[in-house]
C-alpha cells in the first residue's frame, strides 16, 4: 500500500484524496454516459426514457459534486476529471438499461472499496460521509433492474417498446414508494 501521509493541516490523506477524486472521475462519467444514452433516446423516440435518463444524469453530477466540495472541505484538492470514450449509439433501449445497470454495479463496487479503506485506515469522518452514496447505490441498482424486468414483464415485440417507454416514466415513483424495498 502507498505510504500513507497525513499532513499537521488536514486529516485526509494523500491515499484517500486520491481514491475520492478517482470517484469524482466515476461520477463525472456515469453523468456524461447518461447524458448521451439521454440524447439517443430521445432522437430514436423513446421519450420518457430519456427524461429519466437526463434526470440521472443531473444526478450524477450531483453525486459528483458532493464529493468534490468534501476532497476541499477536507484540506484536500478536488480535481476536475476528463472525460473521455463517450459512447453515442446504441443497439436498442435495452441495450442501455443494461448498460446502466452494469454501469451502477461498477459504481457500487468502487465506493464499497473507498468504504473499505477508511473504515481499515480509521478515516471515519470519511467513511461516515460515504454512507449516503452507499445507500443510493442500492436505490440506484434497484430502479436499473427493475427497468430491465419491463422489457422481460412486457415483451419488445408491437407495443412492447412502447409500453415500456410508457413504464419507465412511472419507474422512480414506483421505487421511491417503496417498490424496489424487496431488494434493499
Ligand atoms: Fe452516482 Fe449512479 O452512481
Amino acid at each position: 500500500m502507498e505510504k500513507q501521509i497525513v499532513t499537521p493541516k488536514r486529516s485526509l490523506t494523500t491515499e484517500t484524496e486520491k481514491l475520492l477524486n478517482n470517484q469524482v472521475g466515476k461520477e463525472a462519467s456515469s453523468s456524461s454516459a447518461y447524458l448521451s444514452m439521454a440524447s439517443w433516446c430521445e432522437k430514436s423516440g423513446y421519450a420518457n426514457a430519456a427524461e429519466f435518463l437526463y434526470r440521472h444524469s443531473d444526478e450524477e453530477r450531483m453525486h459528483m459534486l458532493k464529493l468534490f466540495r468534501y476532497i476541499n472541505d477536507a484540506g484536500g484538492h478536488a480535481l476536475q476529471p476528463e472525460i473521455k470514450n463517450i459512447q453515442h449509439e446504441y443497439k436498442s433501449l435495452r441495450d442501455v438499461f443494461e448498460q446502466v445497470l452494469e454501469h451502477e454495479i461498477r459504481v457500487t463496487q468502487s465506493i464499497n472499496e473507498i468504504v473499505d479503506h477508511c473504515f481499515t485506515i480509521k478515516d471515519f469522518a470519511t467513511f461516515q460521509f460515504l454512507q449516503w452514496y452507499v445507500t443510493e447505490q442500492r436505490e440506484e441498482e434497484t430502479l436499473a433492474r427493475r427497468a430491465l424486468e419491463l422489457f422481460d414483464i412486457i415483451g419488445e415485440d408491437g407495443v412492447g417498446l412502447w409500453t415500456i417507454d410508457q413504464e419507465l416514466g412511472k419507474l422512480e415513483s414506483f421505487v421511491q414508494e417503496g417498490g424496489g424495498a424487496s431488494q434493499a
